[in-house]
């Protein structure tokens, strides 16, 4: 009796030593004490050599013995558990780290609106390709080989097929529409322009554009003021003014250049409208005769115009962009202004 009450205080001490530092160690001290091979039940198997006066004294012993090495155990398994579950410590309550939120692109914004301005009263979206061929960009649109029109527009060729360029205007894809669709057609398409052109504040070698076309029996000039008086009280607001002022497109005739009274100064002149009260903001006109032919379409039946706006100057416009630089710089400072207005 009393060797085995040495023999506990010795494994006592070494219970109370024990530290744990990972899964596999506690393991062991599990296997070693409390396994079924273990110093414990081999401990409790010494019992019967107890005398029967003493048991009772051993039993409790044992008792406290095997409560000991099972609480050593329990407490460094909690622990275990929780590490497994955790890594390093991570409370769960905490907010967390924020993400910040993107915006919307200025000019991506302002071309929603021009789309949805123009889907209200029955535009339908169309797009097109990049890389335009000859016959869309110019010659269907009244502009043969040669044309002296082609030089408003410097033009990007592509070098490996003369055939091919950047497209210089969306009226590439109102080519595309008029040769698919049938009549009648009235479509909005924005997309991405590209013009051989020095990079400054009021240039760029790409810009984005929407243009708008409408085809149909009767379809007269008185039309394409309404359309784009609407539009722009919609985009610029009730109070603003529009002109026309005679131009030259080699696709319209008549063409015109649309004024609208500047949303800077409301006419009285600044620095937007060059102090003459006036702003700029697209090309238009009564689609020609010969453009209409080109796609087998009887000028004599059916009438159409078209126009075509500049996003960026759009947006220059209404919100006083004054660099075409900053569109394409992706300075957050920049594109943050427009969160307010997704
Ligand atoms: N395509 C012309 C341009 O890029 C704009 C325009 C479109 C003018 C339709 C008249 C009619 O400048």
């Amino acid at each position: 009796m009393a060797s085995l009450q040495e023999q506990i205080q010795q494994y006592e001490q070494e219970i109370i030593a024990f530290q744990s530092a990972n899964a596999a160690e506690l393991e062991d001290f599990r296997i070693r004490f409390l396994g079924a091979k273990g110093i414990v039940k081999q401990i409790f198997g010494e019992m019967k050599n107890v005398p029967a006066d003493q048991r009772k004294e051993a039993g409790q012993m044992l008792n406290a013995f095997k409560i000991l090495a099972e609480e050593k155990y329990d407490s460094f398994k909690a622990q275990q558990v929780d590490t497994k579950a955790s890594g390093p410590l991570v409370d769960h309550t905490l907010p967390g780290t924020p993400l910040p939120l993107g915006t919307r692109h200025p000019l991506r914004v302002v071309e929603n609106k021009i789309v949805s301005i123009f889907e209200r009263i029955g535009f339908s979206v169309a797009t097109g390709p990049e890389i335009e061929d000859d016959w869309h960009n110019f010659t269907s649109l009244n502009m043969p080989e040669h044309h002296p029109a082609r030089d408003m527009q410097d033009t990007f060729y592509v070098s490996t097929n003369p055939d091919w360029v950047l497209r210089t205007h969306t009226s590439s894809t109102q080519a595309r529409i008029l040769e698919t669709e049938s009549l009648p057609i009235r479509v909005i398409c924005p997309g991405r322009v590209y013009r051989n052109e020095t990079i400054s504040a009021r240039a760029h070698c790409f810009f984005h554009q929407c243009e708008g076309l409408y085809v149909d029996k009767n379809v007269s000039f008185a039309d394409l003021k309404q359309t784009l008086y609407y539009f722009v009280t919609e985009m610029f607001g009730e109070n603003t003014k529009v002109r026309f002022r005679p131009s030259y497109f080699p696709f319209t005739e008549p063409s015109a250049e649309m004024d609208i009274s500047c949303t800077v100064c409301g006419g009285s002149g600044c620095n937007l409208c060059k102090h003459t009260g006036w702003v700029e903001i697209l090309g238009c006109g009564m689609v020609h005769p010969n453009m209409l032919r080109n796609f087998g379409i009887d000028p004599e039946v059916y009438t159409g115009f078209a126009f075509g706006m500049g996003v960026e100057r759009i947006t220059q416009v209404k919100y006083q962009v004054n660099d075409l630089r900053m569109y394409s710089q992706n300075d957050v400072r920049f594109l943050r202004q427009f969160q307010a207005i997704q």
